[in-house]
């Protein structure tokens, strides 16, 4: 730390700044009039004594600004909500075969999360209770109380266990905070058992402020038992450090053991693991503002005037759509300069996004004929090697496609994770190649990838292809690559 902050003071004036007010931020003022009681999970109750807090809380239910984030629209102020599958219709072939590749949308406020889940397309909740982890504060009780039978619980009944008139609560003050003193603390052990296994025990109160969002916003893996039943909730990441989850680790974690293969990829018929949003693993790899000792509460959550206090801002949401409010005190150059660095970092990542996307597509439906042709003479060494580049590409795709910041929050690791992601896809592309051309089957030039067809009709509220929501290639390059037409649109 204190070597990474005398190296900054050399070259950057950001970086002075930086030492001064990142690594140990002033504290917003407490004002506080009167006391919680333990266990205490009404919001009303901390916000009659911190009522600040408790009304920038509430503002996550109101809509963004729309207009000001160019690949995060959640839900603005034009009311629409995103569809991760029109946005990047690859996604619609890999992830077919389970709820991802039915419904999936771009995240909103977290007034929402609770009942977001009854409203997507119930394929999403299929593996029962433990979808509830990261959505109620009441998470640790429900199990304590009606023991591990509760994760494999139907998500119908689960959710009936919930306090009636906490059903729909999500992230709320008892998650992040502790009631005698306010101080910052998770309310998980899935997540604290999780911790346990990276080489640290005591934690900074500015990594605390990355712990408490850590809780939720990580990747995490369901075991499935013989019959495909849920076993459990956990984190992959035996044998990494603090600082240093690799998405090598976490491969191997998955690849480890069977019980973490959680779904069957239609297209290949391949038994395949999970990945969700890594922000916390992502951001924590060295990122620049990581190395800087910056939180994610120093971006998400600034502080903000509340009449003649100073309070840190708990309307989490998008730093785009709050006018880079966040980042002025260390980069001081106009606001539009400072987003068109943000949307830079983000183009290029979207750009090579969509190249390991389709380059995994094209893998994917190259297997898709091998399986076609299961009774001819393949080498069999080929295909198993093609199949193991596959996934390694595979996982790094739905690794960095489940990232929340489309590469802002580690820019040089998205290159590196992407670049990894299409090197093994173009490998396993040509040794499939090579396997069907030696069983004597012809392959065109450009294969074929359909993407129309797996938008169609998708689950029951028979969802489309939403055109205008596309992301194509801000450099164009993928289309040169695979044309529209070959691709499937
Ligand atoms: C209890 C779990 C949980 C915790 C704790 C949590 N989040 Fe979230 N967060 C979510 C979920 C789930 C969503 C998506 C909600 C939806 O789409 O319904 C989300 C959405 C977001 C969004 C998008 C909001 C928008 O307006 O579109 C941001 C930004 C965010 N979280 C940042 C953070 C930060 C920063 C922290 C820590 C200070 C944090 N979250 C803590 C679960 C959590
Ligand atoms: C240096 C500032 C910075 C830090 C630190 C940071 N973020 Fe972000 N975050 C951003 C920016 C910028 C975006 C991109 C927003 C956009 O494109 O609209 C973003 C996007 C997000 C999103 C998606 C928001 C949306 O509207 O859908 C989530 C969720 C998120 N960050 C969570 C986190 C978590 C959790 C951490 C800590 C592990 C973290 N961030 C650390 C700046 C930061
Ligand atoms: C997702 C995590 C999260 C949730 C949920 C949350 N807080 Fe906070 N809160 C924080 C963080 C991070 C800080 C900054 C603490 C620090 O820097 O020491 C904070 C700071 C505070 C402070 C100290 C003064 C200030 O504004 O910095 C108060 C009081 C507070 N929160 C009240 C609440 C109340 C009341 C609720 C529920 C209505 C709530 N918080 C919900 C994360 C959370
Ligand atoms: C506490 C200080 C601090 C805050 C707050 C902060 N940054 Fe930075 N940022 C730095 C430092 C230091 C560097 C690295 C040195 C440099 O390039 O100036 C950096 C680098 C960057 C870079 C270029 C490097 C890269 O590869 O990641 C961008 C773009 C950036 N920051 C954007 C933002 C945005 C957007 C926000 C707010 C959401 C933000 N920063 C908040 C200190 C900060």
């Amino acid at each position: 730390m204190g070597k990474s902050i005398a190296a900054c003071l050399c070259f950057f004036s950001a970086a002075c700044l930086m030492a001064v007010f990142s690594c140990a931020p002033d504290k917003a003022d407490l004002v506080k009039t009167g006391k919680i009681n333990t266990g205490e999970y009404d919001p009303e109750a901390w916000g009659k004594v911190y009522p600040n807090e408790y009304e920038s809380w509430h503002k996550t239910r109101d809509p963004r600004p729309a207009g000001k984030s160019a690949y995060k629209k959640g839900w603005d102020t034009d009311k629409i909500i995103y569809d991760k599958l029109s946005e990047y219709p690859f996604m619609a072939l890999i992830f077919k075969g389970m709820g991802f590749g039915i419904e999936y949308n771009e995240p909103r406020g977290h007034y929402y999360m609770r009942e977001d889940q009854d409203i997507i397309d119930q394929s999403r909740t299929k593996s029962g209770g433990v979808c509830l982890n990261c959505k109620t504060p009441y998470m640790d009780s429900l199990v304590k109380k009606h023991g591990k039978e509760f994760l494999k619980m139907p998500w119908k009944e689960a959710v009936a266990k919930i306090p009636a008139k906490h059903k729909n609560l999500g992230a709320t003050c008892i998650d992040c905070h502790r009631e005698s003193d306010m101080d910052l603390r998770t309310n998980r052990s899935v997540f604290s058992e999780g911790i346990s296994h990276l080489d640290k025990k005591e934690f900074t109160r500015q990594e605390k402020r990355i712990l408490v969002c850590a809780q939720c916003h990580v990747t995490y893996n369901i075991p499935k038992g013989k019959k495909g039943e849920t076993m459990g909730l956990v984190h992959p990441w035996k044998g990494s450090k603090w600082g240093d989850i690799s998405i090598e680790n976490i491969i191997k974690f998955i690849k480890n053991d069977p019980k973490y293969l959680e779904w069957k990829q239609t297209v290949t018929g391949l038994k395949l693991g999970f990945l969700r949003h890594p922000e916390f693993e992502f951001f924590t790899r060295q990122s620049v503002h990581f190395k800087g000792g910056l939180a994610c509460a120093d971006c998400h959550m600034p502080y903000r005037r509340a009449g003649s206090v100073k309070i840190s801002d708990h309307n989490l949401m998008s730093p785009l759509k709050d006018d880079l409010r966040a980042c002025i005190k260390c980069h001081p150059e106009k606001t539009e300069e400072l987003r068109s660095q943000v949307l830079a970092i983000q183009d290029r990542t979207v750009s090579l996004l969509l190249r390991a996307g389709y380059s995994a597509a094209t893998a994917a439906k190259l297997f898709e004929t091998a399986n076609k042709n299961r009774d001819r003479d393949f080498d069999r060494g080929l295909y198993e090697k093609a199949k193991d580049f596959y996934l390694e590409a595979m996982y790094r795709l739905i690794f960095m496609g489940a990232e929340n910041s489309l590469g802002f929050h580690n820019p040089s690791e998205a290159g590196r994770i992407l670049g990894d992601s299409i090197a093994f896809s173009s490998k396993s592309e040509a040794l499939l190649r090579q396997c069907l051309a030696g069983a004597g089957i012809k392959v065109p030039e450009v294969v074929p990838l359909e993407v129309g067809k797996y938008l169609k009709d998708r689950g029951e509220k028979k969802l489309n292809f939403i055109k205008n929501q596309e992301f194509r290639d801000p450099f164009a390059v993928q289309e040169k690559l695979i044309p529209r037409k070959q691709a499937g649109f």
